[in-house]
């Protein structure tokens, strides 16, 4: 059996364009191995959206040029964002790559990497730029990649992400999506619905929809046109599937249908992932966010007000192109009011063809973004604490995952171990359990906290001389 190494770097979307991969080569034989060494074909899915993701992909590659020389037979292939992004420029850096794919041509890796290796000539594949041609022609060579399912290659039996649009039509100006993903463009729902229907049916829990602007989800059937919330509420309908999550939100798409939906459909987390990017306007302007720190707050507002115990989480980006002092102090009022159960903070990298790069200099220095990204962590890692310590004493319902980190890391073999899940609205719960439970939804009753982990117990009951976990079929609303 021939095999394959992978190595994804990114987003989810990235780990879900993996798992099709893997599938697919599957499907032609393929085992995976964990061992770059052993492998007959290696690729790399990749990302672009900041520097150290792209610097990450090139020293790996760098690392396998003696690989290549020793054993010309091995497939080396790079994939995905970077791909897309620096396209002939790969080979001129790491001339023994055989494959560079983008994104939107991965239904073609099969057979590229059986041409690799008959005629051993180097081959691109990737789709066209936003301004290479007619907007139809350019939304058809970004094509989605959804036929094939894999279970062993989802995070765990019971998760799975399901793609619901790819591409991004925002264009904010530091980032690189809308250029190496393409226009955005929603699946049909009967793909959607029909692809749900399937993991559940091979006992898939838990789906995350996504989307880089997942809100923005529109599809036109005949005279219906589907939102978002139409979307959940027939992916509700489904036997089998017990939790549903959508991530990324757009501020400005957060409307009432979908809040009320959250708020209504019992299946759905009440969990959502809004990226606020920056508490300055001056700064949230010259990003071309598209709104307003006064109308992010009204979101915030209306969502916290419709949705009682919601959890919301925000991506921030520091030292952005001319963030003053006083930019960033507003980024720390919004964060101080807006007590996100977490936030993902990242420093500006400039990425050379966004309007951001063209535009703007990259002038706020290395060790400012250092020192800001640090401050803005300390003060959300303080809010998570407190909020989390407020879930001391109560029973959460959470889904067993698997094991803990630290079960994994000692290697624990036996049925008793630390296990990790999550509760509905996203915090991570670890906890004493027994092997069998993983993949059930049981009551927890919480007796620690700190920022990222609550730490519980199993509400048990005596049935006999036995004690058995409470397993509960179906996600309760409670946080
Ligand atoms: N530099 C730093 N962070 C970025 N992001 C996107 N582009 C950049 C960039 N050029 C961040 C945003 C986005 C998250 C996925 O990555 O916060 O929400
Ligand atoms: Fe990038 Fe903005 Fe699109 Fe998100 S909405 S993928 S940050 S361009």
């Amino acid at each position: 059996m021939p095999k394959l190494y992978i190595e994804t770097v990114g987003c989810q979307m990235n780990m879900l364009d993996s798992e099709l991969v893997v599938a697919s080569l599957r499907k032609e034989g393929y085992e995976l191995t964990a061992s770059a060494a052993d492998a007959d074909t290696i690729l790399f899915n990749t990302c672009s959206v900041r520097q150290h993701a792209e610097d990450k992909i090139y020293s790996a590659l760098g690392r396998l040029k003696n690989a290549k020389r020793e054993n010309p037979n091995k497939v080396i292939g790079v994939l995905g964002c970077m791909a897309q992004k620096d396209q002939g420029l790969i080979f001129k850096r790491a001339p023994y790559v055989d494959l560079v794919v983008g994104p939107g041509q991965l239904h073609q890796v099969p057979a590229l990497v059986r041409e690799a290796r008959a005629e051993r000539k180097p081959r691109m594949e990737v789709s066209l730029g936003r301004t290479d041609g007619s907007r139809d022609a350019i939304e058809r060579s970004h094509e989605s990649f959804d036929p094939l399912r894999d279970p062993a290659m989802r995070p765990t039996p019971y998760q799975a992400f399901v793609r619901i649009m790819i591409g991004c039509d925002k264009f904010c100006t530091y980032c690189i999506v809308p250029s190496v993903r393409g226009p955005e463009q929603s699946r049909p729902p009967a793909a959607i619905l029909a692809e749900a229907q399937q993991l559940a049916g091979e006992g898939c829990l838990e789906i995350t929809l996504l989307g880089q602007t997942v809100n923005s989800y529109r599809y036109r059937a005949g005279e219906r046109t589907w939102r978002l919330s139409d979307l959940i509420e027939a992916l509700h309908e489904i036997d089998g599937i017990a939790r549903i999550k959508f991530v990324t939100n757009y501020p400005k798409d957060m409307t009432d249908d979908l809040l009320a939906a959250v708020r209504d459909l019992p299946k759905c987390s009440k969990y959502l992932h809004v990226p606020v990017q920056s508490g300055s306007n001056t700064v949230l302007k010259r990003m071309k966010r598209g709104y307003t720190v006064e109308d992010y707050r009204e979101m915030l507002a209306r969502t916290y007000e419709s949705i009682p115990g919601v959890a919301v989480t925000s991506d921030f980006i520091v030292g952005f192109c001319g963030e003053t002092d006083e930019d960033f102090q507003q980024t720390v009022d919004l964060t101080r009011e807006s007590r996100f159960k977490n936030s993902f903070i990242f420093k500006y990298s400039e990425r050379p063809g966004t309007k951001g790069a063209e535009l703007y200099a990259d002038d706020v220095p290395e060790e400012v973004k250092r020192r800001r990204n640090n401050s803005l962590l300390a003060l959300q890692n303080q809010i998570c604490e407190q909020d989390n310590e407020a879930f001391l004493g109560r029973e959460v319902t959470v889904l067993a995952e698997g094991p803990s980190k630290a079960a994994e890391k000692r290697d624990e073999l036996g049925d008793r171990l630390q296990l990790t899940g999550r509760t509905n609205c996203d915090r991570i719960v670890v906890f004493e359990g027994n092997r069998r439970q993983i993949g059930q939804f049981l009551p927890i009753v919480v007796y620690d906290a700190n920022a990222h982990t609550l730490f519980g117990e199993m509400v048990t009951q005596h049935v006999g001389p036995e004690v058995f976990g409470l397993a509960l079929p179906l996600a309760t609303p409670d946080c």
